[in-house]
């Protein structure tokens, strides 16, 4: 699925804020492992929801070693809170390590494990949740999601269009079609789908 103009793709990528030191190198870890961070287009834009939401407790689901988690805490007040879930504990450890580096530590809680089963688990309720984990998990997050918004909080959901790695999207794409058509027939969620990248869903918890 081509969602936008290389052209314009790469101009987009080359008009965002630089990166400090610790986050670029994230980046260049993400482009020579191949790990499929949301990059700089959609991170900026993760950093301005912060804003637009006045967002203070964050939740991702797939955290991975970071790199999202350092776009949402450019623009997080000083009381402000992100946890991060993975799975790996090595990106833990990874993350830990760069957030120290970057003096952010404080604002942010990395939780080993399966980030629905922890989401499940908190007593707060989440301003913005980001889902970002295996994408055949999705139909079973929403629930979930919904239960752990505020109102008037945002889910938002990276890759809702396609999945770009090679090995992987015939068997992702039902599973990411069954999610669009649970999020767009929600009475309680007002969703937008945005072209960027790989497709970035915008839920408006209305109710
Ligand atoms: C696309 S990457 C996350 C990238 C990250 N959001 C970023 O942009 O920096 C997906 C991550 O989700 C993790 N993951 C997959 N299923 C998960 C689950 N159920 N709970 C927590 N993490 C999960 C994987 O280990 C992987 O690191």
């Amino acid at each position: 699925m081509q969602i936008s103009h290389n052209e314009v793709e790469n101009y987009l990528e080359s008009i965002q804020p630089k990166l400090s030191e610790t986050h670029q190198r994230l980046e260049n870890f993400a482009l020579k492992t191949d790990f499929p961070v949301v990059g700089k287009v959609v991170g900026n834009f993760l950093s301005q929801l912060v804003l637009l939401t006045n967002s203070k407790l964050i939740f991702e689901v797939g955290s991975g070693f970071g790199y999202s988690a350092f776009w949402f805490a450019r623009n997080l007040p000083e009381n402000g809170k992100i946890i991060c879930t993975d799975l790996n504990p090595k990106y833990k450890e990874m993350a830990t390590e760069s957030f120290l580096e970057e003096g952010i530590s404080e604002k942010i809680e990395f939780c080993v494990g399966n980030g629905l089963t922890i989401l499940e688990e908190q007593t707060e309720k989440f301003d913005l949740i980001l889902l970002d984990c295996d994408k055949y998990l999705y139909p079973k997050a929403l629930p979930i999601a919904k239960e752990k918004l505020k109102l008037g909080g945002l889910l938002v959901t990276d890759n809702i269009l396609r999945v770009k790695k090679k090995k992987v999207p015939q068997k992702i794409n039902p599973y990411l079609e069954t999610y669009r058509k649970m999020l767009l027939e929600s009475e309680e969620f007002h969703t937008t789908i945005l072209p960027l990248k790989d497709g970035i869903g915008l839920s408006y918890k209305i109710k």
